[in-house]
């Protein structure tokens, strides 16, 4: 899986729907960026979040299983190599539905964070979206409703303090192209999200919710 995503990394950088729009703005507001502020970027793939919170000088560390999206330390979200408490804000986005053990990742995050965990993710939708996803991407493993993300968080000792959902357009062939799905099997993908088509079929959309939780004053 890791090759797989090595192989992406210059699709994932230049992809226009993971470098900007409103869920990016939103992320990045709930980091609440500036001076010093010390933020762990969990699977930051093209580097996206990073950059935007590196302008507001925040230092920022970033991490994912993949060499070649080029992260500052590789590592698994199950198993991040920090010490409990290390930074004011960790942040994972559109990332989590990739994770093989996605309540360990979020332990995770919240261990090594000392205040916030910023999440933003593809809400479930139904089964039928969630096979369109894996046939697209073998890499997917699953997306959570929004009641499933609270209780992952709350599990995870940390309070959910705001929720926005956010609906995310995605250029049908970018995406496609994306992770390399095409003749049949393509087909079958778009058949699958014939629902969440727009009109001319250019194109189909998904919803994306961000979380902001603290951790819990115990
Ligand atoms: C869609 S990209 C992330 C997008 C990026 N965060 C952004 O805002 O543009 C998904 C990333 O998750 C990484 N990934 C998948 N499973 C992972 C895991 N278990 N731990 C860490 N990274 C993982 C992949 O290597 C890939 O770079």
């Amino acid at each position: 899986m890791t090759e797989l995503w090595d192989d992406r990394a210059q699709a994932y950088r230049d992809s226009k729907t993971h470098a900007e729009g409103a869920d990016l703005d939103l992320v990045v507001e709930w980091c609440a960026p500036g001076p010093g502020r010390k933020v762990l970027d969990v699977a930051t793939g093209g580097g996206h979040v990073a950059r935007r919170l590196r302008e507001q000088c925040c230092e920022v560390v970033t991490t994912d299983r993949s060499r070649g999206m080029k992260p500052d330390v590789v590592s698994r979200a199950e198993d991040l190599p920090f010490a409990d408490g290390s930074f004011d804000c960790v942040v994972s986005r559109i990332a989590p539905h990739h994770f093989a053990d996605v309540r360990k990742g979020v332990e995770e995050m919240a261990r090594v964070s000392n205040d916030v965990v910023v999440i933003e993710d593809t809400l479930f939708s139904s089964d039928l979206h969630e096979e369109a996803e894996k046939l697209r991407d073998p890499t997917h493993v699953r997306n959570y409703t929004e009641v499933e993300w609270v209780n992952l968080l709350t599990g995870a000792g940390l309070e959910v303090e705001q929720r926005q959902l956010h609906e995310k357009v995605h250029p049908l062939e970018d995406w496609l192209a994306r992770t390399g799905c095409e003749g049949e099997e393509a087909e079958r993908v778009r058949e699958l999200l014939a629902d969440r088509m727009t009109g001319d079929g250019t194109a189909w959309t998904d919803v994306k919710i961000v979380l902001k939780a603290r951790k819990s004053q115990r």
